[in-house]
């Protein structure tokens, strides 16, 4: 993840400045779309006060999704998460009662997963989140849109029925696909509001080039994708909206990448293997949960975070449930800075070097997972702090509470998480980290069947 703000405004801006100027604000730029000027007099404008606009514009769109952010993170995180916890004690309790003749106790599945026609009624799905992303409705309240063609040729001017094409649209939009696909992607897919992209169904493959990015925008679901080896790209134009494209410096290769962006819940892809982060979130990001997606060989998997200076990171708030972190990763699972992250039933089955980590003071509320550490009697501990003296992190809230440690792991804790009080006032009876198995069983991304349960 690079620092700063990737859209450069480039010369062309003049040129996109002056289309738009003549095309009327929204046109599409050189396609049929282009509706013609909804004011004539718009065109007499000069071209220095319309490409001084279009600047503008990005730095209004900045300037919403920095509020908005604001808004979304919630004052008090510990009410949201042990919410989360009272959400999965309830579920499983159903479970073990046979309520639900198909319960399997994880409550963002049970809240779907048993309707045989969840492919019809695929928003439902809005309403299952759990934690600070639980609020993200993607395209709930728009139409269905099918992508029907896997290609990626023109990134400026992406035709109808791609990928490409729906995620930069501005209404909402539940967007799903016509039949399995790989799509390489040219360059990053840089998506819109108000969006879901649901895989259920299909397969779905965003791989071999570049992949998801999630920058300046809100409500975002994104369900049942394979996303992996995503390649660094850029030193291009892509579109992000029907009125805006831009010059975009390189990307990382990140899977998943968000940026100053609100109410996003990434659950059930598979990640793996790419030349980045697989789910990193900086900027001022908050309202985030990842679920149930299973992480396989790679190295930094999850970056919460932009830099240790970056002090508005302190909005960032992240729910990191019933995933599977898997073989070949390495660290990062996740790393974390400034914010509240709470990391709630996930196995760890697979580390090299640590599952969590940080720096800058975050708060780390570890519950309910299972640890399992490697062999190498140098890699136990869960936890790493990132080149910071004791004395310092000594005062982070980092704690531990009814996870399973296994194969010698440890889990050092700190601040308010190492005392005694804490201890004693954060017993929850039930131990859900003997579920972690079955709540984790399918992680990653699923296959759905039409016509019967998933
Ligand atoms: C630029 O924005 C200003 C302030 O919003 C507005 O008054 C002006 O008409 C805009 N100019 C153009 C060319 O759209
Ligand atoms: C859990 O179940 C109890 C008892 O049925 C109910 O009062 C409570 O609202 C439930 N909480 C959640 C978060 O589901």
């Amino acid at each position: 993840m690079t620092a700063g703000l990737r859209w450069i405004p480039p010369l062309l801006l003049l040129l996109l400045g002056f289309l738009l100027v003549l095309n009327g604000s929204r046109g599409w730029i050189g396609s049929e779309r282009s509706s013609g000027s909804r004011n004539g007099g718009a065109s007499r404008r000069s071209l220095r006060e319309a490409s001084a606009n279009a600047t503008s514009a990005d730095a209004s769109l900045e300037e919403r999704a920095v509020t908005r952010a604001a808004e979304a993170a919630v004052d008090d995180p510990e009410e949201v998460a042990s919410t989360v916890l009272t959400t999965i004690i309830n579920s499983t309790a159903r479970r073990s009662l046979g309520y639900l003749s198909c319960g399997s106790g994880n409550p963002i599945d049970d809240c779907w997963r048993c309707d045989p026609d969840w492919h019809v009624n695929r928003k439902k799905l809005a309403d299952c989140g759990i934690g600070f992303g639980r609020n993200a409705i993607g395209g709930r309240d728009g139409e269905l849109y099918v992508v029907t063609d896997s290609g990626d040729d023109d990134p400026v001017n992406p035709r109808p029925g791609t990928l490409r094409y729906a995620v930069i649209q501005d209404v909402p939009l539940w967007i799903t696909f016509k039949h399995d696909m790989e799509i390489t992607l040219k360059e990053e897919l840089i998506m819109n509001s108000f969006k879901t992209i649901d895989g259920r169904g299909v397969n779905v493959h965003i791989a071999n080039g570049a992949c998801i990015t999630i920058q300046y925008i809100t409500n975002v679901i994104i369900h049942g994708l394979h996303i992996h080896d995503c390649k660094p790209t850029g030193n291009a134009m892509v579109r992000s909206s029907p009125s805006h494209y831009g010059w975009r410096t390189m990307a990382d290769g990140d899977a998943v990448s968000i940026f100053g962006s609100s109410h996003i819940w990434v659950d059930h892809c598979s990640l793996s293997n790419c030349a980045d982060g697989l789910v990193d979130a900086v900027m001022g990001s908050t309202a985030i949960t990842v679920s149930n997606n299973y992480f396989t060989h790679h190295n930094e998997v999850m970056l919460l975070g932009h830099t240790d200076s970056y002090a508005r990171d302190s909005i960032m708030q992240v729910t990191i449930a019933f995933n599977h972190f898997g073989e070949g990763l390495i660290q990062r699972m996740p790393r974390c800075r400034h914010g509240y992250f709470h990391v709630v039933n996930n196995d760890y089955t697979h580390w090299e070097m640590y599952a969590i980590g940080g720096s800058a003071n975050p708060t780390i509320n570890s519950q309910g997972n299972r640890y399992l550490a490697p062999t190498n009697p140098f890699a136990k501990e869960v936890t790493k702090r990132v080149d910071t003296d004791q004395s310092t992190w000594k005062n982070w809230n980092w704690r531990s509470e009814g996870d399973l440690l296994l194969n010698g792991a440890f889990f050092t804790p700190s601040g308010a998480g190492a005392s005694a009080s804490y201890a004693r006032a954060s017993s929850f009876g039930a131990k859900p980290s003997s579920l972690v198995d079955t709540l984790t069983s399918d992680a990653g991304v699923l296959s759905c069947q039409v016509g019967t349960r998933c």
